[in-house]
């Protein structure tokens, strides 16, 4: 008879660590009766000793250090983040011919190819279903439920904590920062919430999510990423007014041999369904040739949501050790480098903001260098009047190249009508 029992070493005990504690422990009956596996969890690792006082580990469970976490367990659940102890983590673990699942996004995102590449030599998996969109299972949705696909592309809201806060900006009219607070309090944000914000734990999601869906190599410093810090409520007024909502997207597309793969701040056509994603909810649309558009939507951070993905990878790898279901050989070359396409080299729609002087002559001063950089006006607000300090002239604009675009605003800013530097948020097609 087969060994039905798989044993993990869980390294990290904390808003996601926890979880993964309490579901194993408490939904094991459940999952054995599902699939017929027991799931133990033989050590814990975790620094901090107040937590461990708290969540009252059970007896059978062994207190164990990081030089352990391989010991004694066939998957080693890595949940510490950052990036030097946790690579360490793993790439012993894989040494040993450990299977890993991990929620370390940054880690694979920046290391991902060495790891892979170990885990494939020593016959061994990774799974990172919480990385990406916390509870959705989108990893496992492209891995196997949508193989027969060609994904033409993907795009969305990967960040609980910037949706989060735009959500209460807009409906609460509440600042940046109240919104912030609120967001690190329900436990979403990153241990450093910059990651969030400037949206690099956005593009370190995209690069994963591009990778698999590619099957590529995508290199994390070629990524454009922009974050949230430079969106103001009057913007996100503005722009409710036009028919947009700001959200945080992360676009990744392929175009001819390379990847457009992008992170920042963008204007969602309120009929969009990813312009309804409320609060810390995340939402992916996908094209895929067979199955034509698709939405996923589910919350993308919080302790149980990603503990649940966590603890579905360790069901499946569960399943493999047991059936001793190994990665065929063949399959390895597949993942190749793939180059970024420039984000200058974009065609979109524009909202331009300006701050200028009320005077005769400022738009066609505006118009007239948007024109000859090729940018088409399609719509234009200006509600203030007077302020001696400028008032914000707002331009919505047809498709143009971002190059000219740039040039565009560059010409601009020369003006002495222009009080402030002006600012563009790219349009959702
Ligand atoms: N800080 C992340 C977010 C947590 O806000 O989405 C999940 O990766």
């Amino acid at each position: 008879m087969k060994k039905m029992c798989v044993d993990i070493n869980l390294i990290g005990l904390g808003t996601v660590g926890r979880g993964v504690y309490e579901l194993i422990t408490n939904k094991n009956k459940e999952i054995n009766e599902k699939t017929g596996l027991e799931i133990g969890i033989y050590g814990v690792c975790e620094k901090n000793k107040k937590i461990l006082k708290e969540i009252n580990i059970s007896q059978n469970i062994k207190i164990i250090d990081i030089k352990s976490a391989s010991k004694r367990c066939d998957i080693v659940v890595e949940l510490i983040g950052g990036l030097d102890t946790a690579y360490d983590i793993v790439s012993n673990a894989l040494n040993n011919k450990k299977y890993v699942v991990t929620a370390n996004k940054a880690l694979l995102a920046e290391r991902g190819e060495e790891l892979f590449d170990l885990a494939f030599k020593n016959d061994v998996e990774i799974r990172y279903e919480a990385s990406v969109a916390g509870g959705i299972p989108i990893l496992k949705s492209i891995r196997e439920g949508l193989i027969a696909n060609d994904i033409t592309e993907i795009y969305g809201i990967i960040n609980g904590t910037t949706n989060y806060i735009l959500t209460r900006m807009e409906k609460e009219e509440m600042d940046f920062d109240k919104a912030l607070k609120l967001a690190q309090n329900n436990g979403f944000a990153e241990a450093d919430p910059s990651l969030d914000i400037n949206g690099i734990d956005s593009a370190h999601k995209a690069v994963l999510l591009g990778g698999l869906v590619y099957q590529s190599i995508i290199p994390f410093n070629d990524v454009y990423i922009e974050g949230i810090s430079n969106i103001t409520l009057q913007d996100i007024k503005y722009a409710f007014e036009m028919g947009f909502r700001v959200k945080l997207i992360a676009t990744i597309k392929r175009i001819v041999d390379k990847i457009d793969i992008r992170v920042h701040p963008a204007l969602v056509p309120i009929n969009h369904p990813l312009s309804n994603i409320p609060d810390e909810y995340n939402g992916i649309f996908l094209k895929g040739d067979a199955v034509s558009e698709q939405l996923y939507y589910g919350k993308g951070a919080g302790r149980y949501p990603a503990a649940s993905a966590v603890v579905a990878d360790v069901v499946d790898l569960a399943k493999k050790i047991v059936y001793r279901e190994k990665l065929p050989k063949n399959i390895k070359k597949r993942y190749i480098k793939k180059a970024v396409f420039a984000v200058d080299d974009i065609y979109c729609s524009y909202f331009l903001k300006f701050i200028t002087l009320d005077r005769p002559l400022v738009l066609a001063k505006i118009s007239r260098i948007l024109g000859i950089n090729d940018v088409s006006i399609a719509s234009v607000i200006q509600k203030e009047v007077n302020n001696p300090k400028g008032v914000p002239i707002v331009i919505l604009t047809h498709k143009a190249n971002e190059r000219r675009v740039k040039e565009a605003l560059k010409e601009i800013d020369k003006l002495s009508i222009i009080k402030a530097k002006s600012s563009l948020i790219r349009i959702l097609e």
